[in-house]
C-alpha cells in the first residue's frame, strides 16, 4: 500500500531512522559503560519497545500503569512506574506483583512510603521503590542536603512491605538548555547528585544498589557515568523537532511525521490549510523558546524531505495553516487541494498521543507494516 492512499490525518513512522537513533543511544551507553533502561511512554508500543531493549531480558521505564500493563503482557518484566505515586493506583501495582512483574514505584514523602508499604503489607508482597532525587529543581524529588532522603531511606528499609531499591532522577530542565556545553554540564550535575545521595545512604547502613539517571538530552551528551548503574531515556527513539533544536539530532534523523491533507487555499494570506490541526499535532510548542521557533510543526513534502521555511504557523482543532516563516508567497502549484504533505512534530510523545497506530515505511511512500500503540492511563 502506498502512503498516498492513506486516509488523513495519520502517523508515519520511518523504521530505518528509528534503528539508526535507537543503534546510536546502544552505542553512547555502551561507550559510556551503563545499561539503559528505554522509556516506554514515548512509542507506547511493543515494536519499538523491543528494539530498544537489545538485550530482551532487559528493564524499561513506563508513565502509566496501562502502560506497565501493556508491556507486561508482551513478557516485559522489569518495569519501573517513573512518576510518583497515588494510593489509588496501589491495586494495580499489587496485582501486576502477583502476576510475577518486577515492577518498582518511586516516591518522594514519608506519607507515600506509609501508604506503599500499608499495601505491600496487606498484599503480602514487597513493593521496591525509588526514592526520586530531584537533581535540577525541574518538578519533584528530594536534594541532597534534605533531611528528608534519609527519613524516607530509613523508614523503606525497616518497613514491611516495601524495599529500597535505590534513587532515580530525571534532568528534565535539560530541555531548556541553551547549549550542547550547557547540556552536557547538566548532565554530569544529574550524574554527581545522584551518585552523593547514594553514597550518603550506603554511608547511613542503607542499600542503594540502583542509581537511575536520565532524559535524551543529558544521555546523548554525557561524557561520564561513573557511579551510575542505569540511564532512562524515551524520545530519543523517534526524535523531534526540540530534540534538533537542542542539537541532539539533525532534522533528518525524525523519524515521526505526521501526513495531512492540503484541503484550502488563502492565497491573499499565504496560507496553506490542512487537515491536521492540534488533535492531530498536539499543541506542543516545545520550538517556541528555542532558536529556531517551528511554530506547531515543519512542512515536509510527502517523501518526507523538509520544504524550506514553511512550518506550521497556526492550529485550530481540525485545521492547520501552513506558511512561510519568511512570510514569502507559497509556489501554489506544489500544494494543490488534495495532495498530501508530512508534518515533523515538535515533540513526539504528545503527537504520538493523538493516535492509536503508526504507519511503517521503509524511507520510500510504501506502508510496510501496521504497528498499533495504546494510550490512556
Ligand atoms: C522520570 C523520567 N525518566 C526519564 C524520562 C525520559 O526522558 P526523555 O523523554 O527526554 O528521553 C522522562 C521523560 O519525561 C521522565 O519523566
Amino acid at each position: 500500500m502506498d502512503l498516498l492512499a492513506l486516509e488523513t490525518p495519520c502517523l508515519i513512522l520511518d523504521r530505518g531512522k528509528l534503528e539508526k537513533n535507537i543503534s546510536n543511544m546502544h552505542k553512547r551507553m555502551k561507550t559510556l559503560g551503563v545499561n539503559l533502561r528505554p522509556h516506554g511512554k514515548t512509542a507506547k508500543n511493543i515494536d519499538v519497545l523491543k528494539m530498544a531493549l537489545e538485550d530482551q531480558a532487559g528493564g524499561i521505564t513506563v508513565s502509566t500503569l496501562k502502560e506497565a500493563e501493556y508491556y507486561f503482557s508482551h513478557n516485559i518484566i522489569d518495569i519501573v512506574y517513573a512518576v510518583g505515586i497515588a494510593p489509588v493506583k496501589l491495586d494495580r501495582v499489587v496485582a501486576l506483583i502477583k502476576k510475577g512483574a518486577r515492577i518498582a514505584l518511586i516516591l518522594d514523602s514519608v506519607e507515600q512510603v506509609k501508604f506503599v508499604a500499608a499495601k505491600g503489607q496487606e498484599y503480602d508482597v514487597e513493593i521496591p521503590v525509588f526514592i526520586e532525587l530531584d537533581c535540577d529543581g525541574h518538578r519533584s524529588g528530594v536534594t541532597l542536603d534534605d533531611s528528608l532522603l534519609l527519613d524516607i531511606g530509613n523508614l523503606l528499609h525497616n518497613e514491611e512491605g516495601v524495599i529500597l531499591n535505590g534513587v532515580l532522577t530525571h534532568a528534565g530542565e535539560s530541555y531548556n538548555c541553551k547549549s550542547v556545553g550547557e547540556i552536557r554540564d547538566m548532565a554530569e550535575t544529574e550524574r554527581a547528585m545522584a551518585v552523593k545521595c547514594s553514597e550518603l545512604l550506603r554511608k547511613n547502613g542503607l542499600p542503594c544498589p540502583i542509581v537511575s539517571v536520565g532524559s535524551t538530552p543529558t544521555a546523548n551528551f554525557a561524557e561520564d557515568l561513573t557511579g551510575v548503574t542505569e540511564v532512562r531515556a524515551g524520545v530519543f527513539v523517534f526524535n523531534d523537532l526540540v530534540m534538533a533544536g537542542l542539537g541532539v539530532c539533525d532534522e533528518s534523523d525524525l523519524a515521526l511525521s505526521v501526513l495531512t491533507s492540503i484541503i484550502g487555499h488563502q492565497k491573499r494570506k499565504r496560507w496553506v490549510i490542512t487537515d491536521a490541526g492540534w488533535m492531530a499535532l498536539s499543541r506542543d510548542r516545545g520550538t517556541a523558546s528555542q532558536k529556531v521557533d517551528q511554530g506547531a510543526g515543519l512542512v515536509c513534502n510527502v517523501e518526507g524531505q523538509p520544504l524550506n521555511d514553511l512550518i506550521v504557523s497556526s492550529t485550530n482543532q481540525e485545521h492547520g495553516i501552513i506558511s512561510n516563516r519568511m512570510e514569502k508567497d507559497i509556489d501554489w502549484d506544489s500544494f494543490e487541494i488534495g495532495s498530501m504533505v508530512r508534518i515533523l512534530p515538535n515533540h513526539a510523545c504528545a503527537t504520538g498521543a493523538m493516535y492509536d497506530r503508526y504507519y511503517i515505511t521503509d524511507g520510500s511512500t510504501d506502508i510496510i507494516d501496521i504497528w498499533y500503540r495504546i494510550n490512556g492511563w
